[in-house]
């Protein structure tokens, strides 16, 4: 198979990030498409004056826009973001056709771009959520734990969040999950050091993982380590970022979450809304409210330069695999997707 170059997915942390979700409008996706082809050109034309500030950009697509733009085949694991009701809290899914995840060490050249991408989308496209992020010192979120820690490094990365041969057509490419969440930082300042590294099953000062046998089970590192039938940790690479108003009392984490099939981060999200076991939901919730939830797929950059028209996906889906009298693929992971505006 030859190999598809990824998204700078795994660019190393910045100190900024612009989170831009959007919604496009019916009847926009020439617009659109032309747009996304012209991503990496935009992103050269910012970052290239100053390439020491690493500028990046990932560009995601939901399952609605997807299936309007380009029809079948559809990533296997491409739907709408599933919704969670647990007994206290809930994961709602909220407006988004495209996203982009922008990052560089410096917020303005993050800006320049958001205004070129969003000056060019202007007719077709909404923004629905703009989130302007920014690296706390010592990598800490406003909860003041040591956020990232975990990550897999080097190909274990790499392996955790690129697509491989279990759905060749969209090898290279990949899922994110994006999240924002608002605190209650009175709340849970108002907790001990020890209640809210109970919370988290980690010390606060140190970032030192608990042992297994003193993690609570509702913590959020208990919660939050999920292993295969092989007895091996599933992973996958978070971006998280700070965020915030201090004049409003608006105090946020940007969950940002890469992965190579979205069912483990839905796993994720299951133990920590709806418990493991039900109703041992995860502490963190107590005091993190999550206001939007979205599922984008991420395509290869081959893909994105030169995406495909709807009718040229349709004729290469049907040399390719057999598609049945709806239209539909019969690939796993469609049930509950919103049909095709
Ligand atoms: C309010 C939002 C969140 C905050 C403030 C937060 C913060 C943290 C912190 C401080 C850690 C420990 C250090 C580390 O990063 O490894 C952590 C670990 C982790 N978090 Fe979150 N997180 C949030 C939401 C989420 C969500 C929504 C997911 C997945 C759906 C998630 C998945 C993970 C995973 C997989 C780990 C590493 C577990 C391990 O291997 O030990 N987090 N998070």
């Amino acid at each position: 198979m030859q190999a598809r170059e990824p998204q700078p997915i795994l660019a190393s942390i910045t100190e900024a990030a612009i989170f831009l979700t959007l919604t496009v409008e019916l009847g926009a996706q020439e617009g659109v498409r032309d747009l996304l082809s012209d991503v990496s050109g935009l992103r050269r034309s910012v970052g290239f004056r100053i390439p020491e500030a690493e500028l990046t950009c990932v560009a995601g697509v939901g399952a609605a826009l997807w299936d309007r733009l380009f029809g079948v085949p559809r990533p296997a694991g491409l739907h709408p973001f599933r919704e969670l009701n647990g007994s206290r809290h809930s994961a709602s899914a909220t407006p988004g056709d495209l996203f982009f995840h922008i990052r560089a060490h410096r917020l303005d050249l993050c800006f320049e771009l958001a205004q070129l991408l969003t000056a060019r989308l202007n007719p077709y496209a909404q923004v629905a959520d703009e989130v302007h992020g920014f690296r706390s010192f010592d990598e800490r979120d406003l909860l003041g734990f040591v956020d990232g820690t975990e990550n897999p490094e080097g190909s274990a990365g790499r392996a955790a969040v690129l697509i491989d041969e279990e759905d060749p057509e969209f090898a290279g490419g990949s899922y994110v999950v994006a999240q924002k969440y608002l605190h209650d930082l009175q709340a849970w300042n108002a907790l001990t050091v020890e209640e809210q590294e109970r919370a988290f099953g980690r010390t606060k000062l140190s970032d030192v993982e608990f042992p297994d046998e003193l993690k609570p089970a509702n913590s959020h590192l208990a919660l939050n380590t999920i292993v295969d039938e092989n007895g091996e940790q599933q992973q996958i690479m978070r971006f998280n970022m700070p965020f915030g108003r201090v004049g409003a009392g608006e105090f946020g984490t940007y969950f940002v979450g890469y992965v190579r099939g979205p069912e483990v981060i839905e796993q994720m999200l299951e133990n920590m809304f709806i418990g493991r076991p039900p109703g041992s939901y995860d502490r963190i919730l107590d005091f993190s409210t999550a206001v939007t939830g979205n599922l984008f797929f991420v395509p290869t950059l081959d893909f994105l330069d030169n995406p495909p028209t709807r009718a040229r996906a349709a004729v290469r889906s049907t040399e390719d695999a057999p598609v049945s009298s709806d239209g539909s693929l019969g690939i796993g992971g469609l049930k509950g997707s919103s049909p095709a505006a």
